[in-house]
């Protein structure tokens, strides 16, 4: 058996918020039986815990430490992934749009950035990995078997959290949506350290007018054609 036979098989999913990454990273994740990754909450985290030690956001040796010490668990119960920090559950509250647009500006700093890669390194584990992010292909899984660029217009990805907000519950506002992703977009692929950007390598998937279960089929089908199908 070659190193490669025994290397844990990663499917690394980069892309701009709302392009259904999340979705599809789950959906593909089970399908194929493979641990998940979604590096976007360790972000939202490191922020909400910031908030919550009264740790300021330009204060970047106290955010490096916050999310040195992280202390998070993401049980499942009943088939939904609970996300815990010191054991309170703040599933609901770090999906926000204000905890997305903190993300955003912990995600700038670079010392958050190298104390969080081990920890995303160590989710590579058999049978295999989906990791969803912003640089699963450039930085944290450089030789993922299988990248993938996920994106779709900044006005579709606005829809698209729009609804999702307001299947929530949550009251939402379409434009400033729009507003917030240009601007989380432009942060994100601005940055001095592992801005947004495809991989080299990278498979680019335009979701614009693909359904969910359009872009699950046509990643199964990138699997199978570089061997990575768990046969499912
Ligand atoms: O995917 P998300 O919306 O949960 O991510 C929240 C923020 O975290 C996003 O604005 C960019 C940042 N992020 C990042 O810089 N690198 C990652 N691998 C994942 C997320």
């Amino acid at each position: 058996m070659s190193a490669d036979d025994i290397m844990t098989p990663v499917l690394t999913i980069d892309g701009p918020g709302g392009a259904g990454k999340g979705t599809v990273s789950s959906l593909v994740a089970e399908r194929q039986g493979w641990h998940l990754l979604d590096s976007g909450a360790l972000y939202r985290l490191t922020a909400y815990a910031a908030g919550k030690h009264g740790v300021a956001l330009d204060d970047e040796a106290g955010l490096a430490r916050v999310a040195e010490t992280l202390d998070v668990a993401f049980p499942v119960e009943g088939g939904t992934v609970q996300t815990l920090l010191e054991g309170e559950d703040v599933s609901r509250a770090i999906r926000t749009e204000q905890a997305g647009e903190r993300a955003s500006r912990v995600a700038a700093v670079p010392a958050v950035r190298e104390a969080l890669l081990k920890r995303q390194r160590d989710f590579g584990k058999p049978p295999g990995l989906v990791a969803d992010g912003r640089d699963m292909g450039t930085v944290v899984f450089p030789d993922a078997g299988l990248k993938i660029f996920l994106t779709a217009s900044a006005s579709e990805r606005a829809r698209r959290r729009y609804a999702q907000l307001q299947q929530a519950g949550v009251d939402a506002n379409l434009s400033s949506l729009l507003q917030e992703i240009q601007a989380r977009d432009a942060r994100d692929t601005q940055r001095s350290v592992a801005p947004l950007k495809p991989a080299d390598d990278a498979v680019t998937l335009d979701t614009t007018r693909l359904s969910i279960p359009e872009v699950v089929e046509q990643l199964t089908e990138l699997l199978a054609q570089r061997g990575m199908a768990s046969g499912a």
